[in-house]
């Protein structure tokens, strides 16, 4: 099929001509309230821990080595039955995601190389049965993030470059000596049996976080049957597809990657965003999968103005790590989702449960918002003074989230003007608090 997309829309709409459940506006979906709930749920989590690990962790030179490389698929076998994460401790990873105020893991299922993180019938090129592990790590962290009451997603890769019936290639994958042969119907079968796994076998789960169609982006991925598979097994589960495309029928979430909704600073993204809940996904340093020499973090200040214009701009952040092979999470990274966490103990109200503010995104700041209560947050911006435009009522009180002090608050037709009081300079984030009532009040 030359056109996915329409094929899928048209079949979209004649499910939903006899559906009674409201038509969502942009995917011409209708989606069910256990999926409407949840994807408010989403939105109002705000903040997410993406993990990116397997068998590439072992090279520590990202998630990536095999195809920058051009490792051999039998080589990379090799690799992968030497996986022996001793120190992996799904309570730790958990708990430190707890501290850092997260509400959400995602973790790598299966990534580019193939590799199957889980106990998968689909394959013996997984964890449990080719490594001296053994062990299937997202059953741990499922039980354990049920535990401390964390939501877990499943990243899946949909590009394969190890599995021979990836065939036709795509744009990668092309070095690893399988043969020039396969069947694409195996191959998207094998996929929807293991996504029935994973919805299966790990308790009620967030979703699943799709990678890689970009790969392939004229193929036929029986997007709908999948989508529809993962609907039917588990209502509530969210899909999330990086295909940087506008939203097709099925999906809850747009994904940004390295970058803020909207914006495509990376060169991957669309610049379109529809009517679904938004998440930026972003690295630490530069790399998703542990890379031993990547010094480049972000610091605590930068990686809090992230989350907050995330916030600003209706978004969640994805924020990642890429644990060490031995199972454990660099202190670099650590330290700083714990920072995150003390950030969020103080102003977390202005950021949980809120959705974008009445100000549109500013070079100064963002706003956000939970019911009459509008958070400004200062990110860039030294003067006493500053002017907002109207934000759709009047503010009966203002006040700094941090100190409680009073802000004085002018207003007038064009809008408002907040005397900020001094100092602060270092804080990452200035939050006011205004709170407000109708107009006509
Ligand atoms: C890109 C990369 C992939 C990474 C993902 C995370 O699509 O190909 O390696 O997992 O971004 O957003």
């Amino acid at each position: 099929m030359k056109n996915p997309s329409a094929a899928l829309l048209a079949g979209a709409l004649a499910w939903a001509a006899a559906s009674p459940i409201p038509l969502d506006a942009q995917t011409a979906d209708r989606v069910p309230p256990e999926r409407l709930a949840a994807r408010e749920r989403y939105r109002d989590a705000k903040f997410g821990m993406f993990v990116h690990w397997g068998v590439y962790s072992l090279l520590g030179d990202g998630e990536w080595v095999m195809e920058r490389r051009a490792i051999p698929a039998d080589a990379y076998e090799w690799l992968a039955s030497t996986f022996d994460p001793v120190k992996f401790d799904a309570h730790a990873w958990v708990a430190l995601a707890k501290s850092a105020g997260v509400r959400y893991i995602t973790i790598t299922a299966r990534h580019h190389d193939g590799f199957s993180m889980f106990a998968t019938s689909a394959t013996p090129y997984n964890i449990v049965e080719w490594t001296p592990f053994k062990r299937d790590p997202l059953k741990e962290l499922a039980e354990e993030c049920r535990r401390q009451d964390i939501a877990l997603f499943f990243y899946y890769s949909q590009l394969d470059w190890h599995h021979p019936d990836y065939w036709p290639r795509g744009r990668t994958g092309q070095a690893t000596g399988r043969p020039q042969s396969g069947d694409w119907t195996r191959y998207l079968d094998f996929m929807d049996r293991q996504l029935t796994e994973l919805l299966t076998g790990y308790g009620p789960i967030g979703g699943i976080w799709f990678d890689g169609m970009w790969d392939k982006p004229d193929a036929d991925w029986r997007l709908a049957q999948t989508y529809a598979l993962i609907h039917r097994l588990q209502p509530a589960a969210l899909v999330v597809p990086n295909h940087h495309r506008t939203p097709l029928p099925g999906e809850d979430v747009q994904t940004f990657e390295q970058d803020l909704p909207g914006a495509n600073t990376a060169g991957f993204n669309t610049r379109e965003i529809g009517s679904l809940a938004l998440e930026t996904s972003l690295t630490m340093n530069r790399s998703w999968g542990f890379n031993l020499t990547d010094r480049h973090f972000k610091s605590v200040h930068e990686l809090i103005g992230y989350l907050v214009r995330a916030a600003g701009n209706d978004a969640n952040l994805l924020l990642n790590v890429g644990p060490r092979p031995d199972g454990t999470i660099q202190p670099e990274a650590a330290d700083r989702l714990r920072e995150l966490g003390r950030w969020l103990a103080r102003f977390g109200d202005s950021i949980y449960g809120t959705r974008g503010g009445p100000v549109p995104p500013r070079p100064w700041g963002v706003t956000t918002r939970r019911g009459d209560i509008v958070y400004v947050h200062v990110l860039d911006w030294t003067d006493p003074l500053l002017s907002l435009p109207p934000i759709g009522g009047r503010v009966t009180d203002a006040w700094m989230l941090a100190t409680g002090e009073w802000v004085g608050v002018t207003e007038s037709e064009s809008g408002l003007t907040l005397s900020l009081p001094p100092g602060g300079d270092d804080e990452p984030d200035r939050v006011v608090v205004l709170k407000t009532v109708p107009r006509d009040r």
